[in-house]
């Protein structure tokens, strides 16, 4: 009896975790690779997700946690519009000032704004 208690409370449990669960990264979008001018980009998508703190809104700053976050592109064009800066504005923001934010706080951290830093980023194959 007690063990058909406790399989019907871990049953709960298991598809209540499931269906709390929050947006995963989807398959084969764990890392996310830029081709630009400048060389590739290389984002470790899924890595940077898990990081304390970091919610899926914290990039998809439209994201209301509805199905999936649309991609940047959606709305930031490769030029700036009325609305929305471009792509590249962005996306560098959006990296840069989370990473400056570590550094400031004597903390591991990606690449920051600066000219020496484009390469940490971009790498020539
Ligand atoms: C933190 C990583 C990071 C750093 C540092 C960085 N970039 Fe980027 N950059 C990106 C990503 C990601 C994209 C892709 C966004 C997009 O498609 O426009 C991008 C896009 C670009 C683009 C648009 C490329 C294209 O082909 O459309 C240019 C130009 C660019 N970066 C220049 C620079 C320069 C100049 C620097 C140094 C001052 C720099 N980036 C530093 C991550 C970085
Ligand atoms: C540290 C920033 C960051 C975090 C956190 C983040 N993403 Fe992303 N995500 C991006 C960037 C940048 C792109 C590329 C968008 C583009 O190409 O326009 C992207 C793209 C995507 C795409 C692809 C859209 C497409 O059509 O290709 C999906 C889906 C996605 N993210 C889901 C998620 C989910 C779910 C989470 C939370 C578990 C999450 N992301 C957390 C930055 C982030
Ligand atoms: C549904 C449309 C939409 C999507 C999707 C979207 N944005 Fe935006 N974003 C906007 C609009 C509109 C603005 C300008 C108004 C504002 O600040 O809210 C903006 C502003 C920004 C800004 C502040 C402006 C600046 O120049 O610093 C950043 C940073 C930014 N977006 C980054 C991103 C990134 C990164 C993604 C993808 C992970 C993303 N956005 C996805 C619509 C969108
Ligand atoms: C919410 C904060 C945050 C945002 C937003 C963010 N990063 Fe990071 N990133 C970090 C932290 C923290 C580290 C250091 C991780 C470590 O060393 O363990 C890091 C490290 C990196 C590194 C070094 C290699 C690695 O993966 O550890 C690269 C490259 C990088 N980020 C690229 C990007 C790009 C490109 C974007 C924008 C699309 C971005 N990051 C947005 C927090 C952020």
């Amino acid at each position: 009896m007690a063990r058909r208690i406790l399989i019907a409370v871990l049953a709960t449990m298991i598809v209540g975790m499931f269906a709390l669960a929050a947006a995963q990264i989807p398959e084969g979008k764990e890392v996310l690779k830029f081709e630009t001018k400048m060389g590739t980009v290389t984002f470790e998508h899924a890595k940077h997700s898990g990081f304390e703190g970091v919610e899926c809104a914290t990039c998809h700053h439209t994201y209301e946690g509805e199905g999936l976050p649309q991609a940047c592109s959606e709305c930031h064009a490769k030029k700036a519009t009325e609305k929305a800066p471009k792509l590249q504005k962005a996306v560098h923001d959006t990296c840069w000032s989370c990473h400056q934010k570590h550094a400031d706080a004597g903390e591991k951290h990606g690449p920051v704004k600066g000219a020496k830093n484009c390469k940490q980023c971009h790498v020539k194959g």
